[in-house]
């Protein structure tokens, strides 16, 4: 059995992928602070490191002996990251660089980083992985540097690099309990305790929500095969996303058919700095052979099923 790393493995997307990666017959280890990460998240037999990607004592213990990296650890809230922008600096740039490096030093054939659309700022439009980028928070412009070292590491190194940039990621698991938490699950919770769903501005600005179980596809995808970008070099940049624009307003109406009762509404003035629209094509990534198999109904009922 191959080995496996996946740092960040104890939070939202890190857990769905752990699952996809045991399922796929991966022997899977998990290198998480447990910032945000919680243990009863993962499968009680999978081998836990509790530290920091950033220490490179504990990257070269996460690393040792393993054919591949899903590197998702990262400080992930953008308002977090606006009050705290060395902090970010430090755990999803300076971390991706230890960890990276320590992968090299252990043979590790495989990287794939879990980077985000954020980089794209509030560019007008679909995009596409060759639009142009303009990071607007730490958090973003953390990430593209972090998707930098990746492709140096690609060229000066020679290794199989691969990046992801996500779009808006739902599905179970995902916290609702933070002030920075999706939309989706702040919903699905004000749903089940029957408080109005809050729309910052008009509910027109829209986003592309693609499923955790097809994200978690996407990785465990990445980890073989050849994943070389358009250009045949590695260090490749694929989007992953459904590829469909929705607005808030008709989120909110597919929550409340997935509900099937009314849901309240409660508009208040739009948030400064909020991005009004969000989408991307995901042909590249489809071209691999991936296709998103969960459509948001079905998705959004799973979701309040388990709430
Ligand atoms: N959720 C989304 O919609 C979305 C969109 C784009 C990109 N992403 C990226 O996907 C990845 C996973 O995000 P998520 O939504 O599952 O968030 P999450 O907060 O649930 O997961 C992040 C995990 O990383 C761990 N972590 C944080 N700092 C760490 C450190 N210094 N060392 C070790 N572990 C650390 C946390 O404890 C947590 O388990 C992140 O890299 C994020 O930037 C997520």
């Amino acid at each position: 059995m191959q080995r496996l790393l996946i740092t960040g493995g104890a939070g939202f997307i890190g857990s769905h992928s752990v699952e996809a990666a045991r399922r796929a017959g991966w022997q899977v280890r998990v290198l998480d602070d447990l910032s945000t990460g919680d243990p009863r998240n993962l499968p009680a037999d999978v081998e836990l490191i509790a530290g920091d990607v950033a220490d490179a004592a504990a990257a070269a213990q996460a690393v040792a002996d393993c054919t591949a990296v899903l590197h998702l650890a990262a400080l992930v809230s953008v308002p977090q990251s606006m009050a705290e922008p060395a902090a970010t600096l430090r755990t999803n740039t300076t971390g991706t660089a230890v960890l990276i490096e320590a992968a090299r030093q252990a043979n590790v054939r495989r990287f794939v980083l879990a980077s985000t659309c954020a980089v794209y700022g509030d560019l007008p439009g679909r995009k596409d992985e060759a639009s142009p980028v303009q990071p607007l928070s730490p958090y973003a412009a953390s990430k593209l540097m972090a998707e930098q070292w990746l492709q140096l590491y690609a060229r000066a190194y020679g290794m199989e690099t691969v990046i992801f940039r996500y779009f808006n990621v739902y599905g179970p698991r995902q916290r609702a309990d933070s002030p920075y938490s999706g939309v989706i699950a702040k919903w699905c919770d004000a749903v089940q305790s029957s408080a109005p769903c809050i729309i910052f501005g008009d509910g027109e600005q829209t986003r592309d929500f693609v499923s955790v179980h097809d994200v978690a596809a996407a990785n465990i995808a990445a980890l073989a095969g050849d994943w070389r970008g358009e250009d045949g070099a590695w260090g490749g940049v694929f989007q992953v996303g459904v590829g469909v624009s929705v607005s808030l307003n008709q989120l909110l109406d597919t929550l409340q058919q997935a509900a099937g009762y009314p849901i309240t509404r409660e508009y208040r003035p739009a948030r400064a700095g909020d991005i009004v629209h969000s989408a991307g094509s995901s042909d590249r990534l489809r071209q691999r052979g991936w296709q998103p198999r969960v459509d948001l109904e079905t998705g959004l009922r799973e979701l309040l099923r388990d709430w």
